[in-house]
This record gives C-alpha cells, structure tokens and sequence, in this order.
C-alpha cells in the first residue's frame, strides 16, 4: 500500500478525493465521457490498475482495460469487477467511480494476501453509464456482451458532436465497437461495488448490502389532445381540458405504484399547449417511466396504464395516446455470487441484507455476458447524483474486504 496510509477504507477515500479534482468547474463533480476529464481520470485510474498488478489498454468502445494474467490453473478464464467513471452534473465522488476505485484495491488485497486467484482478473472503467453527454449510455459494457447497438455512434452531443467522432477522437475505434464482444465461456463473471444510492442501508445501520437484481426499466410518451379555447368564456362544465386529464392520470397511477411493493412509476417530463396563462391547454405531452425487479410486474402495470389513460381521457371527450421508447428487462443477481458475498459480508459486519438495484448499473448490461453480482454500499442520508453524496472510509474498507474475500473464494 502506498505511501502513510495503511487502511483499505482510507485510501479509497483518499483516492476518490483526488480523482474528484477531474472535473468540469463548478460544484460537485461534473465529468463527462471523452473529455479532457475523463483523459485524465483515466491517468489516475490507470495508476491504481498498475499498483493492483494490472497492465492496461483502452479497448474500442473507450473502456479503460486493466488485466492480470495469473499463469494459474485457470489461466484462460477471466472475471471482472467494474463500475464507470463518468458523473451526471454536478454529481458526487462515489456514484460510478467508486466501484472502480474499490475493484482495484479489492484486486491489490487479494494479492498482498498471498490469496489471487488462479485465473485473469480484469478492471473495467467503463466511460459512460449516465448518459448525460449523448442520449445512450453502457456502450462499453454492451460492446463486451455482444449487444451494442452501432446506430448510437451517430447519436450527437449538445455542440453536434457525434459519439462516433468523440470515441474516435479519444482513442477508441467505432468501426471496431463490434468486434471486442468477449465469448461467454471465457468470463467467470462480473462484480460491481456501487454506492446504494437509497437509505435502506442506512436505515438498517449496516455498511453494505448484497444487491438481488438490477431493476427492469421501460419508458413511455403519453400524448393527450383535448381542445383550447378562451379561460375566461368557455365555462367549466363540457371542457375538453387536456392538462386537467394528465393531473388526474398522474394521482391514480401514482396512487396505484405506490401499493406495489418495489414499483416505481414516474412522471418525469411534461409540456404542454398552447402554454398561455388565458389559454385551456389542448395538449399535453408527458413521460412516463416504469421501474421494477420484476418484468411481469412492470409490464401489467404498463398495459393498466395504457388502459386508464385512454379511459381517462375518453371521459373528458380528450384522446391519449401510450407510446413506449425505451425499454430494458430486470437483470438477477447469480445466486451462487450472492451466496459468496453473504458468506464474506457476514465474517466483516455481522449480518446481511439483501435488496434489489432501483437504479440501473453497467452490471444489466454486463448480465448477458455472464453471472453477475453487485454489492452496495451505505449512502449519506440516502443522497446521490449532488455533491454531498458520501460514503465513509470505514464502510468502503468493509466493501474492499467483502470483495477481496469474494475473489478468493471464487
Ligand atoms: C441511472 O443510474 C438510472 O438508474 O437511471
Ligand atoms: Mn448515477
Ligand atoms: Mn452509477
């Protein structure tokens, strides 16, 4: 271990503090993939990959690689541990990059140990989970599990960049996104460590958490066209009022989400028009995104959905119209993974708890390629996604000795 600091909590927190420094200006942190932020975030990160054993390369879809061939018994199968190294903005110094600060020092304490393992070990930073600078993101990870899809590479940022050109110009190769697809038979499986970004840990005053699944995510525009007039002379009675039919769809189905145990319904967007003070809305145009561990579960609260809008808005002599854009199955954790990190996080806290993932993680994507697990990490006061999300060196410690126990157990 490097330097004064003799505490694996310590160093990830002393870590994290020091990448946090590559970011845009302003609060938190703001660091966006294929930017001179991430070049150098890749620096630092490349140094902790080196320090864990680990020789690097940045494959086609801008994943920052580290790999250490063991030459051991099982020499030609490899398992990952990864997370991203982007932010959103104005983010916080754990979501995403606390994974690959913990990974590398997970790596680095099963080897001081004398305890590596007897196959390949890789790292991955993947470079874009957010989303936030191009509308996709998990490129890396999809392009390792065979799923990447290359109409992306056209998809442009806010100054007309496209992600072919940033790739390109980062270093990666677009042409060859397609072509790093690992074959399953090779890749033992995938563990990420990620910040709860909840309070259930919190709450139940434990460190970390043992992920079951990654929440299935589907979203959806909701069109409603009923008629505008003059708010002063058309009267209440007989309105063809498209906002008043959006407000009584978002208290019903919230309503609805909210006596099912693990859904999330959320109206995220909402325009409407005309949009004048003197003016009775005639369309309203807003989204809606279905979160669940279970497929089943979100799909028929889609299909009511549907239903309820159009009965709603039939009611009130509107139309409405349920379109889904996006639309990603639930991904479970591997239970003989899960069962390991109970075992480990038992001997290191005492007891364990499991919860299901209501955000979604490179680990869905990385969950067609092979068994794949998460572990979570306690949250202060529950935030993310703001600067005064934290995690502290002590519990961090607790995830590095749960994942280095983990590895070795393999
Ligand atoms: C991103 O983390 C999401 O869950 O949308
Ligand atoms: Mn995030
Ligand atoms: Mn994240």
């Amino acid at each position: 271990m490097n330097g004064q600091i003799q505490d694996w909590g310590e160093m990830a927190q002393m870590r994290l503090s020091e990448i946090s420094a590559c970011s845009l200006p302003g609060e938190g942190v703001t660091r966006l993939p294929f930017t001179d932020e991430h070049r150098q975030a890749n620096k630092i990160i490349a140094g902790w990959m080196q320090t864990a054993g680990m020789d690097i390369t940045l494959d086609a879809a801008g994943t920052l690689v580290g790999r250490r061939q063991t030459g051991g018994k099982r020499g030609t199968k490899t398992f990952i541990l990864g997370s991203h190294q982007d932010s959103v903005r104005n983010g916080g110094r754990y979501d995403g990059i606390m994974g690959v600060a913990l990974a590398c020092l997970a790596v680095e304490k099963a080897f001081t140990d004398g305890c590596g393992p007897d196959f390949a070990i890789e790292v991955h930073a993947y470079a874009d989970e957010e989303g936030v600078r191009f509308p996709t993101a998990l490129l890396g990870p999809r392009a390792l599990a065979g799923s990447a899809d290359i109409a992306v590479l056209d998809f442009a940022d806010e100054n007309g960049v496209t992600l072919r050109a940033a790739l390109d110009a980062f270093g990666g190769d677009a042409d060859a996104v397609l072509s790093i697809a690992r074959e399953s038979e090779d890749v033992i499986g995938y563990l990420e460590a990620h910040i709860e970004q909840g309070p259930v840990l919190e709450n139940d005053n434990l460190p970390v958490g043992i992920v079951t699944s990654v929440c299935g995510i589907e979203r959806n525009t909701i069109r409603i066209n009923g008629k505008t007039g003059h708010a002063g002379t058309v009267p209440m009675r007989g309105r063809r009022d498209a906002l008043v039919v959006a407000s009584q769809i978002i208290s019903e189905l919230t309503v609805r989400a909210e006596a099912l145990d693990e859904l999330r319904a959320t109206f995220g967007t909402l325009t409407l028009l005309p949009g004048a003070v003197n003016q009775i809305p005639e369309t309203v145009t807003l989204s809606l995104e279905i979160r669940s561990p279970s497929d089943a579960d979100r799909r028929a609260f889609s299909a009511m959905a549907h239903a309820f809008t159009a009965e709603t808005a039939s009611a009130c002599g509107c139309t409405a119209a349920m379109q889904q854009n996006y639309v990603q199955p639930a991904q479970d954790c591997h239970a003989p993974f899960m069962d390991k990190l109970e075992k480990a996080s038992l001997v290191h806290q005492g007891r364990n708890r499991l919860l299901p993932s209501g955000a979604t993680h490179d680990a869905s994507a990385m969950a067609v390629l092979c068994p794949m697990a998460m572990l979570f990490v306690r949250c202060r006061d529950g935030v993310s996604h703001v600067p005064e999300e934290h995690a502290s060196a002590t519990d961090m410690g607790i995830a590095i000795r749960v994942m280095s126990q983990f590895l070795k157990s393999l």
